[in-house]
């Protein structure tokens, strides 16, 4: 009989741009203050990329970083996986244009679009190929420009997000490392956060763009209260399908959207559990889909991941949708 292959994280990496942007530069482009955003979602500064700055410049940096601390060549990378919801173009995907600057010669790759969720869309995916013994190296990368779809007249949204990306290089290991993954999509509340034009509905025009159609819209109080549930279901699953209890949890990187909803998970999934959530979110805002990348590669460079670890990541966003997992580190 053959041996099992499972998937484990070898490396991980992160890429922020140079350009900080405070509160106190927001309050002086629309009607809010630094107390509102510090109070209400936990947010100080985030990251805005300069115009020759890409999705994919973005991208590859993060996955430069995850090479060279996993020690794999280029060379070795067979699929790579984008999560974003800003690709540079809407083809060639910005897995193309990344396995091209990286010279990635043997890889195929494409684009995973599952807003803020994507990352953890995209992990599944490539452990699936891993785990299947199709591929053995994987590049999963999450990786956003959303200063570019963001409305910056409307401080509903224009306060929340930001731009980054981080990666991970996924290896076959005869040790599980991903110990579980679920995913979920609920369809019905696609309108509670959207870009609703730039597709072929509703194609770019003057109207669209007057009418900031472009840019990210959110119901944000409804869903607030859909995030904090359902990330506490889904955080609830992926420990119960590693077959550990929370206390086994060592580290928490959650979906950095909004500190209260962290908050309020991690309060429902047990005490104690708050102590063990890696936050940068003060710093960098929600950046969709490489805020879990991002956050993973600096708690392992600020020292907080060591081998034996067992990691809860958990996400929620546009779709809606959402997606868990219990990560060892090997
Ligand atoms: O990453 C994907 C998932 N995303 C999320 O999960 C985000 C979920 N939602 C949230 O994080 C929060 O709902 C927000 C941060 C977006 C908003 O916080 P909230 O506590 O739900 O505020 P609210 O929308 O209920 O608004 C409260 C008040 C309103 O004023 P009135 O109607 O009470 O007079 C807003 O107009 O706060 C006002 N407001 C602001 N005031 C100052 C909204 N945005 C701002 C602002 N500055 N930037």
């Amino acid at each position: 009989m053959s041996q099992k292959i499972y998937a484990a994280i070898a490396g991980v990496g992160h890429y922020a741009p140079e350009k900080v942007m405070t509160n106190a530069d927001l309050e002086k482009m629309v009607d809010t203050s630094d107390e509102w955003i510090r109070t209400r979602t936990g947010i100080r500064e985030r990251r805005i990329a300069a115009a020759n700055e890409t999705t994919s410049s973005m991208g590859l940096a993060a996955a430069r970083m995850a090479l060279e601390r996993a020690g794999t060549a280029p060379a070795d990378v067979e699929a790579i996986y984008v999560a974003t919801c800003t690709p540079d173009m809407i083809f060639p995907s910005t897995a193309c244009l990344i396995q091209a600057a990286l010279g990635a010669s043997r890889a195929y790759g494409f684009d995973i679009s599952s807003a803020c969720a994507g990352f953890m869309m995209a992990l599944d995916a490539a452990a699936g190929a891993i785990e299947s013994g199709r591929v053995k190296t994987a590049l999963v990368i999450g990786a956003e420009k959303l200063s570019v779809v963001t409305d910056w007249t409307s401080r509903n949204t224009c306060v929340l997000f930001g731009d980054g990306a981080g990666a991970v290089v996924l290896k076959a290991s005869d040790r599980p490392g991903i110990r579980s993954s679920l995913l979920g999509v609920d369809g019905n509340q696609a309108d509670f956060l959207s870009i609703p034009a730039g597709g072929c509905k509703m194609p770019a025009s003057e109207e669209t763009i007057r009418n900031h159609l472009h840019a990210i819209h959110m119901a944000g109080r409804e869903t607030f209260k859909i995030a904090v549930n359902t990330m506490m279901e889904a955080a609830q699953e992926a420990i119960s399908r590693a077959g550990l209890t929370v206390e086994d949890i060592d580290l928490m990187v959650p979906h950095q959207a909004n500190m209260r909803i962290v908050e309020a998970v991690a309060k429902r999934l047990g005490e104690g559990v708050m102590e063990k959530v890696f936050l940068n979110l003060d710093r960098y805002g929600n950046t969709s889909a490489a805020s879990i990348p991002l956050a993973l590669s600096e708690a392992f460079a600020a020292g907080k991941v060591k081998s034996g670890d067992k990691i809860l990541m958990v996400a929620f966003g546009g779709g809606l949708s959402w997606g868990g997992s219990v990560v060892e580190w090997l």
